[in-house]
């Protein structure tokens, strides 16, 4: 009774102004360039592999990964949307290429040009980027150099 006509209109202004927020944001913020930057290939690691790093990325990785590239990175996981198809981490066909910094740059800003796979940039630091990159690097896809 008390918001009457006047709290509805209200409600549906406010409603109109986020949805035009949310469309001139989405129009302004591609989700980024075509393909990784070149520079990105030519990144090290922040530190070596070990068995730790593999360890904590593995962690990560069921957190972060394995809905959509499969249990053990195959790309096999039945829980990825349809319309897209996970890399399978564990072959030699690397898209986007393989080097640490690559998989670095992929980890934090996601998989051009689509972008179905989103970055993880603000929600993990670096060093569990790195962490992530040398697990992947360790499933077995990326001949030991
Ligand atoms: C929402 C599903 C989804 C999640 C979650 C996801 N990915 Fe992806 N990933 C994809 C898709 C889709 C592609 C691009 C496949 C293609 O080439 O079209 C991709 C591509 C990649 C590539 C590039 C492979 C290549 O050959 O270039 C790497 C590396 C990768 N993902 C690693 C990861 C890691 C590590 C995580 C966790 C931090 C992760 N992904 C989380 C869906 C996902």
């Amino acid at each position: 009774m008390t918001r009457g006509f006047r709290g509805i209109f209200a409600g549906a202004a406010v409603s109109w102004v986020v949805a035009a927020g949310v469309n001139v944001w989405a129009q302004a913020a591609p989700a980024g360039p075509a393909a990784v930057p070149a520079e990105a290939a030519k990144m090290k690691a922040a530190f070596a592999s070990s068995p730790a790093a593999i360890e904590a990325g593995k962690q990560l990785y069921t957190k972060y990964c394995r809905f959509c590239h499969g249990n053990t990175g195959g790309g096999d996981s039945t829980m990825a949307p349809k319309s897209m198809q996970p890399s399978n981490l564990t072959d030699t066909t690397w898209t986007r290429g393989s080097s640490e910094g690559v998989l670095f740059w992929v980890i934090q800003n996601g998989a051009p040009p689509k972008y179905d796979m989103k970055g993880l940039k603000g929600k993990i630091t670096d060093a569990d980027a790195w962490n992530l990159v040398h697990y992947v690097r360790s499933l077995g896809g990326v001949p030991k150099s």
